[in-house]
Order: C-alpha cells, then structure tokens, then sequence
C-alpha cells in the first residue's frame, strides 16, 4: 500500500496499543493523517463484520493492534481476536479483498515508536 492517501483504520484495545498510540503522540512521533484509530475496550470486543464494514465503508487496509498473548487485560480477549481475524481474513477473501489488506499484532504497553513502526509497515 501507498502511504499518504492510504485510509487505514487501526483498532486498537484501550490498553497496550493505545497507551502506545497515545505514548506516540506524547513523543511527538508522527503517522499519516490517513491512519484513523478506533478504539475498543478489547480487541475481543470485534466481530468479522465490524472489520469487513471498515472496508465497506472505504478503507484501503484494516490493522488491528492488541496486546500480545497472555497479557490482554480480560484473560482471553486476544485470543478470541485471533479467531475474529481468521474468519475475518476468510470473509475479505470470498470478497476479493487482498490478504495483504488486513493484519493483526500486538503492542508493549506505551510502546509510541513500535505503533509508529507497526503503521508505516503495514502501509507499505
Ligand atoms: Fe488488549 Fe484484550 S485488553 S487485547
């Protein structure tokens, strides 16, 4: 993907990756105002057609960033992500979306560059 006129829509949990998000922000690191974040409580929280909606309504790419295994702050929630993504990528594929398009990773908490660096790669 291309970087500036690139719409991504980041879901982040309220924990790791957007303290990270937020840590960027504060260390005044910068991403492509293209990028727009979507805070859940839980990367548990989505479901495959919250995901596919995002490219319903326009999206080039679609980035999910939790916390990484073991440490999701209600026990189980990124491992049921982890479900979510698959179907979701299954989903995107029986529609023609590229794989490429969609991805799911994990944050430290207050992580700023990591958020940063995990935006730029997907974008490229
Ligand atoms: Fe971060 Fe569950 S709280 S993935």
């Amino acid at each position: 993907m291309g970087e500036s006129e690139t719409r991504v829509i980041v879901f982040t949990c309220n924990w790791n990756a957007y303290s990270s998000l937020e840590a960027a922000g504060v260390e005044g690191l910068s991403y492509p105002a293209s990028v727009y974040a979507v805070k859940v409580m839980c990367l548990g929280r989505l479901h495959p057609g919250l995901i596919l909606k995002a490219f319903e309504q326009g999206a080039d790419g679609v980035l999910l960033l939790g916390c990484p295994p073991g440490e999701c702050h209600y026990g189980f929630g990124n491992r049921h992500a982890e479900e979510v993504f698959a179907e979701a990528k299954a989903l995107a594929r029986l529609l023609g979306i590229a794989e490429e398009r969609l991805c799911l990773d994990w944050l430290d908490v207050g992580d700023g560059r990591a958020f940063v660096e995990k935006v730029k790669a997907f974008l490229h």
